[in-house]
């Protein structure tokens, strides 16, 4: 068996795991690259299974586990080969054993050889993790400064404290910084319809005060939004993400604003429209607010609280189709619609109703589908028609979701 690329397109992520306590975060970066569709290897140094063990990652990638130069699979040359395959290599937790290795041309073991046989074009990204007394040695830093050089990207270690009970340098900086810097070596960005187009993406739900201990809210994790927030900064995109309240990492690349109630979220939203080529509203704005926001934490017993006057939220997505023609330049705008029957035919109302370019149609009775889960399964519905997409993940549906935008803006 030649390590060979498969034919699914999906990015192909060599994970060189050394020898050091935060192997086992090396665990949840392979999870978290997998699941934005990457196809992950392992290649691991004797010393990095006495952490984490072949099982582990077998189990994980459904692949043997590279940790021998000779006799574990039928290629003759396996270094040469998985270095070839790689699309982009991470090296995590790299030691300074690692990296003294890398700076040297040192190829005395699987891991070693095969990032010398790393392809020049091929990007390597290392992040470093150990003592702070290791990371802070004159050998240490004179070989990550001579890798930098040489063009190896790092994800910085940060300070903290660390396994050995010492504070300092040399904690493995956080997992999904080191995901992104991974997902981030995208070779399509600069020939991508979308770089440097404007899109701004609403994400989250919105929180509308009762008083100041009390919201009325929905149960939007925020996780598409950010999805295609991400998805579209891969592809060059100029990203502005006005958020709810959600506890996600801002995707690397993307200019986050953070709101709370549906109106600040309209009033930055507009704002960002303004130079925009694109918008996309994913958020699930609350249609309603409270009339009055009470300035005290109303007590049950004395004030009312079984009645709460509403009033209607601005529709932030009909205002931007309302506004999307002004400044004579193509522009769309996409709306989401999260249903639970007769979903094709209330979308397409609502596409006429609010008058914009594509919705997504999203049925949320289904278990693979809507808030909190990380597959969708929706519609598209334009007035060129409708298409239904199978089961996918949140990054695939924004993948499909930017290719649709890419053709339109071409039109
Ligand atoms: N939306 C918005 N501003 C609002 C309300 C909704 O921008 N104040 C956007 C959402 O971001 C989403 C779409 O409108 O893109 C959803 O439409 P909406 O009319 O809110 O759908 P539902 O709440 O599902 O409405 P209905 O109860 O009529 O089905």
């Amino acid at each position: 068996m030649r390590i060979t690329k498969s034919s699914s397109g999906k990015r192909c992520v060599l994970l060189c795991v050394c020898g050091g306590i935060a192997a086992y975060k090396a665990v949840e970066v392979l999870r978290l690259l997998q699941r934005e569709d990457c196809e992950v290897r392992v290649a691991a140094t004797q010393e990095s299974l006495r952490f984490v063990g072949t099982a582990t990652w077998e189990g994980l990638t459904h692949e043997r586990t590279a940790y021998e130069l000779f006799d574990w699979t039928d290629s003759a040359i396996p270094h040469i080969d998985l270095a070839g395959w790689a699309d982009v290599v991470l090296v995590m937790p790299a030691t300074a054993n690692v990296m003294a290795k890398m700076a040297t041309g040192m190829a005395d073991d699987l891991v070693s050889s095969t990032l010398l046989a790393v392809p020049a074009q091929t990007p390597i990204i290392v992040a470093p993790a150990m003592n702070v007394h290791m990371w802070q040695a004159p050998a240490t830093q004179a070989n990550v400064s001579l890798l930098r050089e040489r063009e190896v990207q790092f994800v910085m270690p940060t300070s903290g404290h660390l396994a050995c009970d010492d504070t300092g340098e040399g904690k493995l900086a956080p997992i999904e910084q080191i995901a992104d810097a991974v997902l981030s070596t995208s070779t399509h960005h600069a020939t991508d319809k979308l770089s440097a187009r404007h899109i701004v993406v609403t994400a989250g739900p919105t929180h509308e005060a009762i008083d100041p201990v009390r919201y009325i809210a929905n149960s939007s994790s925020g996780k598409m939004g950010y999805a295609i927030a991400r998805a579209a900064a891969l592809r060059g995109a100029d990203v502005t993400l006005i958020s709810g309240p959600v506890s996600l990492p801002t995707p690397r690349g993307v200019r986050r604003i953070d709101v709370v109630s549906a109106a600040q979220m309209h009033d930055a939203t507009l704002a960002a429209f303004a130079d925009a080529d694109v918008a996309i509203c994913a958020a699930a704005v609350a249609d309603y607010t409270p009339m009055r926001v009470a300035d005290h934490k109303l007590k049950k017993s004395k004030e009312r609280l079984d009645v709460i006057e509403l009033t209607e939220t601005v529709d932030i997505l009909a205002e931007l189709c309302a506004k999307k023609r002004e400044g004579g330049r193509r522009r769309m705008v996409v709306g989401f619609a999260a249903e639970t029957n007769d979903l094709i035919e209330n979308a397409r109302a609502k596409l006429e109703r609010k008058e914009c370019d594509l919705i997504v149609a999203n049925d949320v009775s289904r278990e693979d589908s809507g808030f909190g889960a990380d597959t969708n399964r929706v519609s598209f519905i334009s007035a060129a028609g409708e298409e239904e997409l199978p089961t996918l993940t949140k990054h695939e549906v924004a993948e499909r979701l930017l290719d649709n935008i890419s053709e339109y803006l071409d039109a």
